[in-house]
């Protein structure tokens, strides 16, 4: 485990996610029921962008950084304010020092009745998501194989809400072990929403993926995806996606909307383009 988050926490990729997910919580809470969302690889849940590797990186200057001095369209920035809201609470003086991570965006979203359940591997970072949440009967961390956690952990007793599987994709085979992982859970529980992030980098290893999404039998998967540069000779991170089992029914709509405002916004030379389409379901 050599995945480090704080090098990449804000950058363009967790623009993608975050935005994504900021929209899914806030369709679950559409309903009083209350929902749980269980973040299968959660990280440390806030980053310094100050000092430390985010701030040697830079890369959330490519992200986060260039978000909130955009102007978007009335539309666009509803879609946005959810999400925006809780990286703007984080930091109360204007300028982003502090990027909340997925369980810190989620654990903010949630309302009384809503539980997070923050699954993470790294011995040091989930004693730093432990010590983030500590006293937050809300919020659940514990320290496991996220894997093992998406076979073990669903149904949640609530019957409804959102899994988030969201590896470094450090190691060969992750994108067979998310199908295989997916299918399974989804097999004990079909009614739940999945998120599931990956990289635009091994472009063959991607087509792959929905190609055995579409073979998987799982009859709603949403695909969405942006990119901020053509596909690079090498393997690079050209951009990511989020394959989404079960979304809102307004997801794709709204995808379409955020991701035509925030293509030009992230990619390099305004360049950069973006796809959001059925594997499975719908219209696919
Ligand atoms: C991409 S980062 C997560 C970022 C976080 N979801 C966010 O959006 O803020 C991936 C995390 O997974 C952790 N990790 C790696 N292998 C894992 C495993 N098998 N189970 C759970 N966590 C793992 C890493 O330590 C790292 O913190």
């Amino acid at each position: 485990m050599n995945y480090r988050h704080a090098f990449h926490a804000g950058n363009f990729a967790d623009v993608v996610k975050h935005s994504v997910l900021a929209l899914i919580v806030e369709h679950l809470k559409k309903k009083d029921k209350a929902f749980r969302v269980i973040d299968t690889h959660a990280g440390v849940g806030a980053y310094d962008l100050s000092s430390g590797p985010a701030q040697r990186t830079g890369e959330w200057r490519e992200g986060i950084g260039r978000l909130l001095d955009a102007g978007f369209s009335p539309e666009v920035a509803t879609l946005l304010k959810p999400w925006l809201d809780v990286v703007r609470g984080e930091n109360p003086s204007g300028s982003v020092a502090r990027y909340p991570g997925s369980p810190l965006l989620v654990r903010r979203l949630l309302r009384p009745q809503d539980r997070l359940t923050a699954i993470e591997l790294h011995p040091q970072d989930a004693n730093a998501l432990k010590a983030l949440f500590a006293g937050d009967f809300q919020v659940r961390v514990i320290e496991l194989d996220g894997w093992l956690a998406l076979g073990a952990h669903v149904p949640p007793k609530e019957k409804r809400g959102l899994v988030l599987v969201d590896p470094p994709f450090e190691e060969d085979g992750e994108f067979e072990r998310m199908v295989d992982g997916l299918s399974k859970a989804w097999a004990r529980w079909p009614g739940g929403t999945y998120a599931l992030w990956y990289p635009l980098k091994h472009r063959k290893a991607v087509d792959a993926m929905r190609r055995a999404l579409k073979a998987s039998g799982i009859p709603k998967i949403l695909d969405v995806a942006l990119a901020i540069r053509p596909s690079s000779p090498e393997p690079r991170l050209d951009g990511c996606g989020m394959v989404v089992v079960n979304p809102p029914f307004t997801l794709k709509r709204d995808c379409e909307t955020l991701f035509a405002a925030l293509a030009p916004v992230l990619a390099e030379d305004g360049g950069g383009n973006w796809s959001a389409e059925w594997l499975a379901g719908e219209a696919a």
